[in-house]
């Protein structure tokens, strides 16, 4: 789907650390003048981050995450993600579907092709389906970061999974950058921190950012 804005969305798994990342890309496209829109998934507006809470919190089986996550993000797309792009802003979201493929399809199990259908209901437009015109996917070996959030704060109801769930999730994610290679920019997170911004500052350049 075209439109005069650029969208960017960043994934991994929890621990990967995009967060950091994001907020000093947001910063420098801002200082070089550029209107940035910095939001996350699930969450974005007062709806979805209340579907948030619950997503993230409360005890629920794959297919209620999976609506929730979809409800969250049409919400999102509507308010706040399609706005932007129409006016010419870049957007930048922490994480968006393909967290969906990953955590709900590969992590949970539940059935790829059901996401795909709530993914064309709430993505799709007279112009085909929306998806960022670029994915930056931080990879780390699960256990390098499960020991990141074991030092850094209390888990949410994902962080608290086994390893092995995240294994699934990292096998997610890599297929789907496989399988869309032209979106996808794939960064080694588990370097020093500058390294990853400088491999990350490379990437995005050649891309024309
Ligand atoms: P995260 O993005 O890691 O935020 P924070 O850094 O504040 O913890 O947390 C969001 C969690 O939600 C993460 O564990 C992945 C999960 N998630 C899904 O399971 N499905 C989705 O579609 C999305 C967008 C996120």
């Amino acid at each position: 789907m075209t439109s005069p804005g650029l969208f960017l969305s960043f994934e991994g798994i929890d621990g990967a650390g995009k967060s950091t990342h994001i907020t000093q890309l947001v910063a420098q496209l801002r200082e070089r003048g550029r209107q940035v829109v910095h939001t996350r998934e699930p969450g974005g507006t007062t709806l979805a981050e209340s579907l948030r809470a619950l997503v993230l919190h409360e005890p629920m089986d794959a297919l209620t995450e999976a609506l929730l996550v979809f409800a969250a993000r049409r919400d999102h797309l509507q308010q706040v993600i399609e706005p932007a792009l129409a006016r010419g802003d870049v957007v930048i979201s922490d994480r968006f579907t393909d967290a969906t493929f990953a955590y709900q399809g590969a992590g949970r199990g539940f059935d790829t092709a059901i996401l795909g259908q709530l993914e064309q209901w709430v993505q799709g437009g007279e112009h085909g389906i929306r998806q960022p015109d670029i994915t930056v996917l931080f990879e780390v070996p699960p256990t390098v970061a499960a020991e990141r959030l074991a030092a850094a704060r209390e888990a949410d109801r994902f962080e608290a999974l086994p390893l092995a769930f995240f294994e699934r999730v990292a096998a997610g994610y890599a297929a789907r950058a496989v399988a869309a290679p032209e979106r996808f920019v794939r960064i080694n997170g588990n370097q020093a921190p500058e390294a990853v911004w400088t491999d990350l500052h490379t990437a995005l350049t050649a891309r024309g950012l």
